[in-house]
């Protein structure tokens, strides 16, 4: 029935859970959702008058393919201000999505069975739009010891086997933690001289609780930067991101947009224009995530997980479950997230969805809801722990 490329595509689980964690609503149950990665906040008053202003002056046809040329500007600009590096607004391409940013760079990237190396744990939708690409996805095992990330050391035998692109992602999903900016730098050397292409999803950048993102751009001018604005701007549900791109790569890019997608959201972008006044809000906003990471990071490591970096960016926690599973007579994290989820109804992504690096003991707790919901579940997961060990 479906196409034979499908073969390896697997279900995004955290979707799954959200599923269930809404039926679970729908018959009345008091959810607290720590599965999604998504800001609980609504857009700010700012960017939704852009996005009114739009529509009452009928802003609402199709833009460039690469984008409104005010937006591009406006991005272009805020790497001068954020990192001081210049980028050239012709090199910006605004997207549907982070997610259609992936599209561009690994469609307009991959020769079929081109190997993208990538972290493992990791973000679940890579791999499936490598396979669905006709690429070839290269899971490489990371831990602690790197901060989760890729490293010369685990990238330099795959990167004389012919590996064409590198995918890096800082802060990382699920783990939160930076690349050490040694390693970045390596790693961007290590690739390019082997002829290869690192693409740097940098999309929870300046969600960062320690110390500054640092953008690829820094470093090459080959990189494809891939960012947007669901995360520290909140827009999830605006569709909208953007990549910097290298010159030579541009007009493949802007012929696959041009025929993939047309463009992205018009009335997004005007809104978009908006968010870059919002930016006192934003880091508000961040303290407030800081603030749920230090209380849950303590929280779990008081119920006995184990997590053994602190995670310094994006709201999540990777938390290495065997303690609390052995203790339980539990074999896998995915049937204590079913437990608690059906039973204290507090929504927990397991580990499953991030590669096959010990997924069966981890799991992924988001902090990007509010600080007393927080709390909340660990009232319940800290009494319903106490009551399974009596
Ligand atoms: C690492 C990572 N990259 C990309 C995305 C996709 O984001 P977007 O909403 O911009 O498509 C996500 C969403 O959770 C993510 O975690």
């Amino acid at each position: 029935m479906w196409a034979n490329k499908l073969k390896d595509i697997q279900p995004f689980h955290v979707m799954e859970v959200l599923k269930r964690a809404k039926e679970l609503e729908a018959e009345g149950g008091d959810l607290i959702h720590l599965e999604v990665g998504e800001p609980d906040f609504p857009t700010p008053e700012p960017i939704l008058k852009a996005a009114k202003d739009a529509l009452n002056q009928d802003l609402t046809r199709y833009t460039p393919a690469l984008g409104i040329p005010q937006l591009r500007e406006a991005i272009a600009q805020w790497y001068k201000r954020r990192y001081n590096v210049t980028v050239n607004p012709a090199h910006v391409v605004v997207t549907p999505g982070t997610s259609g940013g992936f599209i561009l760079a690994l469609g307009s990237l991959l020769n079929p069975g081109d190997k993208v190396a990538l972290a493992d744990p990791g973000y679940p939708c890579y791999p499936n739009m490598i396979h669905f690409l006709g690429g070839d996805p290269l899971a490489i095992n990371v831990g602690p010891e790197s901060r989760y990330q890729l490293h010369p050391e685990v990238l330099k035998k795959p990167m004389t086997q012919g590996v064409r692109g590198v995918l890096i992602t800082s802060p990382s999903n699920p783990t939160g933690t930076l690349i050490r900016p040694d390693d970045f730098a390596a790693n961007i050397e290590l690739v390019e001289s082997h002829g290869g292409v690192v693409i740097s999803d940098e999309i929870y950048h300046w969600i960062t609780y320690e110390e500054p993102p640092r953008t690829a751009l820094e470093w090459s001018n080959k990189a494809v930067v891939i960012n947007g604005f669901s995360k520290y701007f909140a827009m999830t549900g605006w569709r909208l991101g953007w990549m910097i791109v290298p010159p030579d790569l541009l007009p493949k890019v802007e012929a696959l947009a041009q025929n993939l997608f047309i463009s992205a959201t018009t009335i997004s972008q005007y809104a978009a224009l908006a968010a870059f006044d919002c930016e006192d809000f934003f880091q508000q906003r961040v303290q407030g995530f800081d603030q749920n990471r230090r209380f849950l990071m303590g929280a779990l490591r008081d119920m006995g997980f184990s997590i053994p970096v602190d995670p310094s960016g994006a709201f999540y926690i990777y938390a290495d479950a065997s303690p609390v599973l052995r203790r339980l007579g539990l074999n896998d994290s995915a049937t204590l997230c079913r437990t608690w989820l059906e039973e204290i109804h507090v929504a927990i992504t397991p580990g499953l969805d991030f590669g096959h690096n010990r997924p069966g003991v981890h799991m992924r707790f988001s902090y990007a809801g509010s600080l007393d919901r927080i709390q909340e579940a660990v009232r319940r997961m800290t009494r319903d722990l106490k009551q399974r060990a009596t």
